[in-house]
């Protein structure tokens, strides 16, 4: 269905006013392979949960909104199960039912904001554990040709909020739908996470279920990440950067307490809401753009922000953590603009 001049208000978690000129819901494979045909939809912006999406005020790009729905099992024995879900389901929401399954794998994952679709783009990832754990495959269309195809998890090349979506494949293809496997019993839990245990630790469990590392993750991301729903944000708005060991080593000796995780490949990880909070920007308002108080990745529209000056004052703390630690850091989010 193709609509004119849609408001994104409710299209995207900053809750930012903007206007599409062309806006098409796809609810089925079939009809995404249509409305990629045609010529108006060729260089379209494609819309999941808009989670991760800042639009400026009149986006040049239409607009289409993939809502493909559906959780199936299909296949199963007596320890695992494998669910295909459509890329238009809600990430938490598909969280929810797998756990009232008994489903184990995604209780880490819980509440991550945005819809299945969007999963593998970005690998999304929270309190150890990634997409990419419990990934079997996904389907998607070409753009340019509306052939679908299958990947497994070798053929999507996920890293670090990273996947051939983000690279060779980047603005190609659009996701249909996600195949995922759980576990019915014998759940490999990851608790490892420090908050994780402190959390199940005062709550006096000491055999978890996922149910309960779930509500574990969700009491913990409620105290420190704000409801898009109250207060306009897409999460974490940067990717920690990742820098040599050499830089790291250079860094080290400027700023002794530096946090850091170490990667398989020797390279290092460095919080970047650390960074921005050495900067003096965290919980800081401009007007109507601001960092969290509680955390300083986070960043939050007041109420009338607009896309650009979200645009802006990301330039801004960029720009202050570039002059300080000579680090570029990175958006997650993108700009449809
Ligand atoms: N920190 C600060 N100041 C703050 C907040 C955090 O200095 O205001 C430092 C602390 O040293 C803390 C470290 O940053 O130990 C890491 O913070 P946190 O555990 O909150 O994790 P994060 O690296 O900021 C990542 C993901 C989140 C995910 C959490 C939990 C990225 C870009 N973000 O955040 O994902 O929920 O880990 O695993 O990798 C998202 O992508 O939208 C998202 C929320």
């Amino acid at each position: 269905m193709i609509r004119q001049g849609v408001s994104l208000k409710t299209y995207n978690s900053f809750g930012v006013v903007a206007k599409a000129a062309l806006f098409a819901v796809e609810k089925s494979k079939e009809d995404l392979q249509l409305i990629l045909k045609d010529e108006r939809f060729r260089s379209a912006w494609i819309l999941g949960g808009g989670s991760n999406t800042v639009f400026c005020d009149s986006p040049k790009q239409p607009i289409i909104h993939v809502d493909i729905a559906g959780i199936k099992i299909i296949e199963e024995d007596n320890d695992d199960v494998v669910i295909n879900v459509g890329a238009g389901v809600n990430w938490h929401e598909l969280v929810l039912w797998s756990l009232e399954q008994g489903f184990g794998g995604l209780e880490n994952l819980s509440l991550i904001p945005g819809n299945v679709g969007a999963a593998p783009i970005q690998n999304i990832g929270a309190y150890g554990v990634e997409l990419q754990d419990v990934f079997e495959r996904c389907s998607f269309v070409y753009r340019n040709n509306q052939i679908i195809e299958t990947f497994d998890k070798a053929a999507c090349k996920f890293g670090y909020r990273d996947s051939i979506f983000k690279n060779e494949l980047k603005n190609k293809v659009v996701i249909t739908d996600v195949s995922l496997r759980l576990k019915k019993r014998n759940y490999k839990l990851n608790t490892s996470y420090g908050a994780i245990e402190q959390e199940l630790l005062s709550n006096n469990i000491s055999v978890p279920s996922p149910k309960d590392v779930s509500d574990a993750v969700i009491n913990i991301r409620s105290t420190k990440l704000p409801d898009p729903k109250q207060l306009g944000n897409a999460g974490s708005f940067f990717k920690n950067p990742i820098v040599s060991k050499s830089q790291f080593q250079k860094l080290k000796t400027s700023f002794a307490d530096i946090p850091h995780y170490t990667q398989p490949n020797g390279d290092y990880k460095i919080p970047a809401a650390w960074l921005i909070e050495q900067v003096g920007m965290k919980g800081i308002r401009e007007g109507e753009v601001g960092t969290h108080k509680h955390h300083a990745l986070v960043l939050v529209n007041y109420g009338n922000a607009s896309g650009q000056d979200i645009k802006s004052f990301s330039l801004n703390v960029q720009e202050k953590v570039q002059n300080h630690f000579n680090i570029l850091l990175q958006p997650e989010v993108n700009f449809c603009c």
